[in-house]
């Protein structure tokens, strides 16, 4: 059976690489993509990879996570600090949660030091820019059964 890990990726993270460079580095959402897919592939794992910038959207592609992925790495962007359906639909899909933030959210705005999300999650990345998103796939893929 095919091992799979959901990669989801929240708002404005579709910009990466314009966005606010000093903030966010230089690589692109694809580099994101592709670097978190070699890494699972080389620890037995396929990775489903989505990105939006609509709360619907990401909520829908958690629960269809539910039956054919066996965890998720999330950066939420954004609805991190604002969004209880976000958190929910991960807490009810009962997969592992990776929470990654490319910058150090904790040395930024006050706004962005509460995560609606780090509750339910298995762990949390944050301030360790791209490579955050192949330490979550590692942990994930040493924790999971
Ligand atoms: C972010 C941090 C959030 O506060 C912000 O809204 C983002 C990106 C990060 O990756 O550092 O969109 O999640």
């Amino acid at each position: 059976m095919t091992r799979r890990i959901l990669l989801v990726n929240g708002p404005n993270l579709n910009l990466l690489g314009v966005r606010e460079p000093g903030v966010y580095g230089s690589d692109t959402l694809e580099d994101v993509v592709a670097l978190a897919t070699e890494t699972a592939a080389g620890l037995g794992f396929e990775v489903r990879a989505v990105q939006s910038n609509h709360e619907g959207v990401l909520i829908d592609a958690i629960h269809s996570a539910r039956t054919d992925c066996e965890a998720i790495v999330i950066n939420p962007g954004a609805f991190t600090h604002t969004s209880i359906a976000l958190r929910d639909a991960l807490a009810g899909v009962a997969l592992p949660v990776a929470e990654v933030h490319l910058s150090n959210v904790h040395a930024r705005e006050e706004f962005r030091h509460h995560s609606y999300v780090s509750p339910i999650a298995a762990f949390v990345i944050a301030g360790a820019g791209i490579q955050g998103y192949e330490f979550a796939v590692h942990r994930l893929a040493a924790i999971l059964p």
